[in-house]
């Protein structure tokens, strides 16, 4: 099925940007909110993000007013009656979730395919809610999501072929890379990142480094932003709403750290409220200072100490678990951290599972059995590392590790 049109519900800073992209492509996009604050939130997004484009002599001020053209921003369902897709970027709770694909199939085309962005969501639960399960599907952006390459795929169990498909080709028309990516809690991308992010988080409420310390030695590690300034501009409460959701699936490997949803409670939500880890404007960060010296105390761990292996390990553990579990082939897995998440290593552009390989994969089992014995169960290292070490498939200087190796 080719894609003509599409709509977008939700207009906040992510809808927006997603309607951007879209119309980027040349493409007439539909956005609808309930609120028309939101609605102009969105289309203030869209315009800046051509401002920009014009201000740098990227593009002339007609094409930026051709492309806004294709936009149409709507507080009704008036013009989904003919849309092919529909990207729902609305809040991540589930029953609002439910409830918009129930609302669109009343008024779209059977056609139509209904994509959600959501981070970590069920798509299964949510197609389950409507009467076409074989046309729902997930379409994860990334943030910056007109800047980030990777778009995540995720079928659930009754999704088409066809839906995959006719999505995969969307996404490649929009010039994102798309990762087809098996049904799990935070997918594959949040799924890696939330214990690096949470391990960071730890490192800070234990009082081992401070949050510029740690960011920068994580810059320095390879990373184009360190943890706690990414996660100020993903938004404190939205990382606490998908590591709840983690913990909650996963149980003790995704033991939340106390921080995050202290800050969440005194209204620091990160860069959108000038207020997170950090403070941003005339706002300062005494008061994260504040709550940290509360938690060292109420946690009482003297010893603890950060290094950038405490926080990558995690994540290369949670890839080598998205490898056993078949969520997604190991070269994906390592396109989707560095289109999704910038990741590289020795300054090269390079994956979880390339690093393990670099690092040696029994340096990183020892390395995570260490971790484990100070820190606790969420490092017990997967099965399928302890195997790959067993069977001497140690990495690159072993010539065979997640990849084959030519000496
Ligand atoms: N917020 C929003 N946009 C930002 C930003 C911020 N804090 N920082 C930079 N940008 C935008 C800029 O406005 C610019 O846009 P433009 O091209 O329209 O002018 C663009 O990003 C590039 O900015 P820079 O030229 O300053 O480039 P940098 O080299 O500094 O790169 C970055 C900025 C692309 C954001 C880079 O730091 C990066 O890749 N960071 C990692 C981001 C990441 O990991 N995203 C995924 C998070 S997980 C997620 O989104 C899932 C969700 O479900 C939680």
């Amino acid at each position: 099925m080719y894609i003509f049109k599409a709509g977008v519900i939700g207009a906040g800073t992510m809808g927006g940007e997603i309607a951007q992209v879209i119309t980027y492509s040349g493409m007439p996009v539909v956005m609808k909110d309930i609120d028309q604050k939101m609605l102009d939130t969105g289309m203030d997004k869209i315009r800046s993000i051509y401002q920009r484009r014009v201000d740098k002599a990227k593009m002339s001020a007609s094409d930026m007013q051709s492309k806004l053209d294709l936009v149409t921003a709507t507080l009704t369902y008036d013009g989904f009656e003919d849309v092919d897709i529909v990207i729902e970027a609305v809040p991540e709770v589930m029953s609002v979730k439910k409830r918009v694909l129930q609302e669109l199939e009343g008024v779209c085309p059977e056609a139509t395919i209904f994509a959600s962005n959501t981070s970590a969501l069920s798509i299964s639960e949510m197609a389950a809610a409507t009467k076409k399960p074989h046309k729902i599907v997930g379409m994860h952006f990334f943030n910056p999501a007109h800047v980030m390459k990777l778009v995540e795929i995720i079928p659930g169990l009754d999704t088409s072929q066809e839906t995959v498909d006719d999505v995969v080709m969307f996404t490649e028309s929009l010039r994102k890379l798309p990762v087809v990516v098996q049904e799990c809690p935070g997918f594959l991308v949040n799924r890696l990142l939330m214990p690096y992010l949470n391990e960071a988080t730890m490192c800070l409420e234990e009082g081992a480094a401070s949050a510029s310390e740690i960011d920068e030695a994580m810059v320095k590690w390879g990373w184009p932003m360190g943890p706690f300034t990414l996660m100020d501009m993903l938004g404190l409460d939205v990382c606490v709403h998908v590591g709840d959701y983690l913990t909650e699936e996963y149980g003790e490997r995704m033991e939340s750290a106390l921080l995050l949803p202290k800050l969440v409670e005194r209204g620091r939500l990160g860069e959108k409220s000038a207020a997170g880890f950090y403070g941003y404007g005339d706002q300062s960060d005494e008061p994260t200072l504040a709550l940290i010296d509360e938690i060292k105390v109420q946690k009482g761990i003297a010893d603890s100490k950060f290094s950038p292996e405490r926080l990558i390990y995690p994540l290369i553990n949670e890839a080598t678990l998205c490898v056993q579990e078949h969520i997604a082939s190991v070269n994906d897995i390592d396109m989707a951290m560095i289109a999704g998440a910038g990741m590289t290593y020795s300054g090269e552009r390079m994956g979880p599972l390339a690093v393990a390989d670099m690092i040696g994969l029994e340096e990183v089992l020892e390395g995570l059995k260490a971790l484990a014995a100070t820190y606790g169960p969420r490092f017990r290292p997967s099965r399928l590392l302890k195997l790959k070490a067993r069977a001497g498939h140690l990495g690159k200087k072993a010539g065979k590790g997640f990849y084959e190796y030519t000496q």
